[in-house]
C-alpha cells in the first residue's frame, strides 16, 4: 500500500497541496498518496489520532490549526519553537515531530525565484500572526540585516519581535512598531513583506504612499489570479518589484515534502502549472 499523507484544515476544499504533493511524488517516482483532510473547528487532536491510527505518514497543517499542531507535537525543531506554530508533522515509532517549512520557503522564493540577495538587507514584515511569527528565524538565519517588524496592534509587533530577537545575531536587530511607526526612511531600500491577513479581504492596509516608495521590493504571503491590493499599491507607488505567495506556497510543499521523503523535488516545473492554472480561473 502507498504511503499516506494529507493537509489538514478547515476549511480546506481550495488548498492547492494535494496538486503540488502528487506533481512531487510523479517526478521523483515516490509511491505516496496525499489527501485533504477537513477537521472540525473543535475536533484537530482527534483528527490527526484517526488519521495515525488509519496508517497515516505525515501532514501538513493550515489555518487554523497551526498552533494546535505546535502542541500536540512531541519533539518540535528550532523553527517552531520559534515560530509557536507547525504546519508540517510527521509520524513514526517515536510519535509526532513538528516542523515549520514557511520561511524555508520564503527563504527560497526570494532568492532562488526573485533573485533577491538576504544578506545584508534590510526587511519590514507586515502583521505579528502566525504567519509573520512562522518567517522571522529562517529571515535571520539568512543574514538579513535588521527586520523591523509593524503590526496594527503595536503590543503584538513588539511582543514577537522580544521573542524573536533571541534568533538574532549580535548584529542584527528584531524590532517591533505599531503600523504608524513606519515610515519613508525604516522602509528605505527595504523588503517589505506583507503577512498580515487584510488581503484576504482585499483591504487596503494604513501604509503612508512614502513607504511603498522607498522600499526596494513588495512581497505579498498571499496570491491570487490578479495582484492583491498591496501589489497593487505598491506598484502604483513606485515600489520598483513586486512578487506574491505562490512560489512560498510551493517552495514551503517541497520542504515539507523532502523532510518526509528524503528527496528534494524540483519547484519551477509546478510553480509554472500552478501559475498557468491560476490565471485561467
Ligand atoms: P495569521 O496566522 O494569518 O497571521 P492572525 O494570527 O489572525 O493570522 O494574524 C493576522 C494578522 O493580520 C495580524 O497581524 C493582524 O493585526 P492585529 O494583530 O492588529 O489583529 C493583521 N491584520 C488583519 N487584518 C488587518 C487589517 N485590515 N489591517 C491591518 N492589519 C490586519
Amino acid at each position: 500500500m502507498s504511503d499516506r499523507y494529507a493537509v489538514i484544515g478547515n476549511p480546506i476544499a481550495h488548498s492547492r497541496s494535494p496538486f503540488i504533493h502528487a506533481r512531487f511524488a510523479a517526478q521523483t517516482g515516490q509511491d505516496l498518496v496525499y489527501d485533504r483532510l477537513l477537521a472540525p473547528l473543535d475536533g484537530f487532536a482527534a483528527a490527526v489520532q484517526a488519521f495515525v491510527e488509519s496508517g497515516g505518514c505525515g501532514l501538513n497543517v493550515t489555518v487554523p490549526f497551526k498552533e494546535q499542531a505546535f502542541a500536540l507535537a512531541g519533539r518540535r525543531s528550532p523553527r517552531v519553537e520559534a515560530a509557536g506554530a507547525a504546519n508540517t508533522l510527521s509520524f513514526d515509532s517515536n510519535g509526532w515531530t513538528a516542523e515549520n517549512t514557511d520561511g524555508i520557503g520564503l527563504v527560497r522564493d526570494l532568492t532562488a525565484r526573485h533573485g533577491v540577495a538576504l544578506a545584508g538587507q534590510r526587511v519590514v514584515v507586515l502583521g505579528a500572526g502566525g504567519a509573520a511569527s512562522g518567517v522571522v528565524l529562517p529571515l535571520l538565519e539568512a543574514g538579513v540585516r535588521d527586520v523591523l517588524i509593524v503590526n496594527r496592534t503595536a503590543a503584538r509587533a513588539v511582543a514577537l519581535a522580544s521573542r524573536l530577537a533571541g534568533g538574532a545575531g549580535p548584529q542584527t536587530a528584531v524590532v517591533g512598531r505599531g503600523l504608524d511607526g513606519l515610515d519613508a526612511e525604516s522602509a528605505a531600500g527595504a523588503l517589505l513583506i506583507n503577512a498580515t491577513s487584510a488581503g484576504l479581504s482585499d483591504a487596503r492596509l494604513p501604509i503612508a504612499d512614502e513607504v511603498f516608495a522607498a522600499a526596494a521590493f513588495a512581497y505579498d504571503m498571499v496570491y491570487g489570479a490578479r495582484p492583491t491590493a498591496f501589489l497593487a499599491q505598491a506598484a502604483a507607488l513606485g515600489c520598483p518589484r513586486q512578487a506574491d505567495g505562490l512560489g512560498m506556497l510551493v517552495e514551503q510543499a517541497a520542504e515539507s515534502f523532502r523532510l518526509w521523503r528524503g528527496v528534494a523535488p524540483q519547484t519551477d516545473p509546478v510553480y509554472r502549472q500552478l501559475r498557468d492554472e491560476i490565471g485561467r480561473a
